[in-house]
């Protein structure tokens, strides 16, 4: 992707992975990401905003080259982790003069993490600007959106904020703007549940003071950039708030259909009462526990119910079954109502272990489990019938 304009004198530079599957070995990456830098010729100074991640330091310095960049006054460090600041130090190999700018925060990580001594850096107050003639950067900390260090810097004069992580997707894209689109919007939702989620007031405000803030335009650090803030800002605010949809999630795995009879008998009772059910089969093939999770987190961005379907496996929940759940609770969402049905074979200690592994689910009502020994009968189906309607008629009063 070419070296982009996004405003009078500044320019994208940084570069796509359309490859990535998977972030921190955990987080499905169906469209790929991006690691966005962006570099701001003021009148008096130039500045780099964030670098890329070190595997494609070659690219990246290829690009600031193409540009004509031949030395740079400051470096802007958002964000320590490595997709952002791995490339620092050999970025500085070539451009000795820069001076590297961020807060304390930033600063202290920076050394545990990149082993760069906090005195390579000009620190940044709360509400200090760097200024660069025409341009401006007020740094404000983000802390936990969703590391301690997480900083967003904003150009009065542009109006452009640099939100690091922060309004952030993994989405790979060769046009720099966002649009409107599901599969963008989809990539956002799948970004907040993963990595912003667990942090939700925090966010909330962040979010808040964003919109107050009014920016022409949100530039993070993954994804396209945002030319029209309300398409994410109205989203994170409806994310953020306690409110959650009259929609229950199923992630389920059933090994010999028994556990599967359960999750129709649910599903269509649930149904029956006007809910929405997306069921999530985290067995069907070798991608899916990885891949349905994913979409679990998603899910549970606004759901309103969870009900976790799995078969006991020694004893225990099925490992893919307390893989998804434990992730689950991880993420801290917002979901009113958890549940537990499965099918055993001669004797379970599910629940125990099942209740252990979601402590993070603090806002919900935990059902009381529902298990059958072997083959579902219809005396069972029938007891998930009333079950199917006490969840409805609780979920439907919210
Ligand atoms: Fe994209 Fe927290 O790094």
């Amino acid at each position: 992707m070419p070296t982009i304009s996004i405003s009078k004198n500044i320019q994208y530079v940084g570069v796509q992975h359309p490859d990535r599957k998977m972030f921190d070995c955990l987080m499905p990456t169906p469209h790929g990401t991006s690691y966005n830098s962006y570099f701001i010729r003021g009148s008096k100074k130039t500045a780099l905003i964030d670098t890329v991640d070190p595997e494609f330091f070659d690219v990246y310095l290829a690009k600031l080259k193409n540009l004509g960049v031949d030395s740079i006054d400051y470096i802007v460090v958002l964000h320590t982790e490595q997709d952002h600041s791995g490339s620092l130090a050999r970025l500085r190999g070539h451009f000795p003069g820069a001076q590297l700018v961020a807060t304390s925060n930033v600063a202290k990580l920076m050394r545990t993490h990149m082993h760069i001594q906090e005195d390579a850096f000009l620190i940044m107050n709360e509400g200090e600007e760097l200024d660069l003639g025409d341009h401006s950067l007020t740094f404000m900390k983000i802390p936990f959106a969703h590391w301690p260090d997480n900083t967003m810097v904003f150009d009065k004069e542009s109006r452009i904020l640099f939100s690091s992580d922060l309004f952030g997707s993994h989405y790979s894209f060769t046009r720099v703007f966002a649009t409107d689109s599901y599969e963008i919007k989809a990539a956002a939702l799948a970004y907040f549940a993963e990595i912003m989620m667990p942090f939700v007031p925090q966010v909330r405000k962040y979010a808040e003071k964003v919109a107050e803030l009014s920016p022409r335009m949100i530039a993070s650090a993954h994804g396209p950039v945002w030319n029209d803030p309300s398409l994410i800002l109205k989203k994170y605010l409806e994310w953020t708030s306690d409110r959650v949809n009259k929609s229950v999630v199923i992630p389920y795995v059933s090994m010999h259909e028994s556990t599967c009879l359960m999750v129709d008998r649910l599903t269509c009772r649930l149904a029956s009462h006007g809910l929405s059910v997306i069921c999530r089969n985290l067995g069907e093939s070798p991608d899916s526990l990885s891949t349905e999770a994913g979409h679990v987190m998603s899910d549970l961005a606004t759901a309103g119910a969870v009900i976790f379907a799995m078969p006991t496996v020694l004893g225990g929940p099925h490992p893919a079954g307390a893989y998804c759940a434990l992730l689950s609770s991880a993420l801290r969402p917002k979901t009113r109502f958890i549940g537990l049905v499965g099918s055993y074979g001669w004797g379970t200690k599910i629940a125990e272990v099942f209740d252990s592994l979601t402590p993070g689910f603090k806002k919900a009502e935990r059902l009381p489990p529902l298990l059958v020994e072997g083959l579902p009968d219809e005396k069972d189906l029938e007891k998930l019938d009333t079950y199917a309607d006490e969840l409805a008629e609780k979920l439907l009063k919210l």
